[in-house]
């Protein structure tokens, strides 16, 4: 490893191995990351989703932005920086969990490309499931389920995404789901197939 902080000496090969740990749980770790804005509905599927995996069988963790933001989270706002440390540590939490053979559901804005990027990079291409979540400002303004956009609006809060902090819209995602035009259960089928096709799980 190139990159080593001074002094630290990892033990990653003594370890016990992700395989050994994929081989007792039958199945192998991948993260799904879900993002668009707040009010898309990434909280909604993403929690769907996890309780369809685990009846299915598969063992998964959740996280979520709202929820990592009470904890791990909980020391950081909404800069540009302050974003990009929250996808850092999601990341390399989410990897952990990967090692573990967990298949992890994100739900995180993630608003700019080189966030994703960033959470790709740390994950690494193989294990990483991209998925947007899209709704236009417009639709999740009016839905607006926590009143943030309505606070967002009268100066309230800043540095909103999709008011005065800006979405980047994805160049490829491995899937797009609209949550305007398609029903929770359609939604559920395709991230279901999807993530199955990333998945080599053995017959069970
Ligand atoms: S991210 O941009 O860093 O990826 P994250 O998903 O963790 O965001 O948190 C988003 C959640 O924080 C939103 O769903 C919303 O409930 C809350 N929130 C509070 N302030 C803001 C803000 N300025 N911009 C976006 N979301 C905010």
């Amino acid at each position: 490893m190139a990159d080593l902080p001074e002094n630290i000496h990892p033990v990653f090969d003594r370890i016990l191995s992700r395989g050994e740990k994929e081989a007792r749980l039958r199945q192998q770790g991948r993260v799904v990351w879900l993002y668009g804005l707040s009010g898309s509905g990434k909280s909604t599927l993403a929690a769907a989703l996890e309780r369809r995996l685990h009846a299915e069988g598969l063992v998964t963790h959740l996280l979520d932005g709202d929820n990592v933001r009470t904890g791990l989270n909980r020391d950081l706002g909404f800069s540009e920086a302050d974003r990009a440390e929250n996808i850092r540590r999601v990341a390399e939490v989410a990897k952990l969990f990967v090692q573990a053979g967990i298949v992890v559901i994100c739900a995180f804005i993630t608003p700019t490309r080189a966030l994703r990027e960033l959470a790709r990079r740390i994950i690494g291409a193989d294990d990483f499931v991209e998925v947007y979540v899209e709704a236009s400002a417009d639709t999740c303004a009016r839905r607006d389920p926590k009143g943030l956009y309505a606070k967002a609006g009268q100066g309230q809060i800043r540095q909103f995404t999709g008011h005065d902090a800006p979405f980047e819209p994805p160049v490829q995602a491995d899937l797009v789901i609209t949550t305007d035009r398609e029903t929770i259960a359609q939604s559920l089928e395709r991230l279901d197939s999807l993530v199955h096709s990333r998945l080599k799980l053995p017959s069970r």
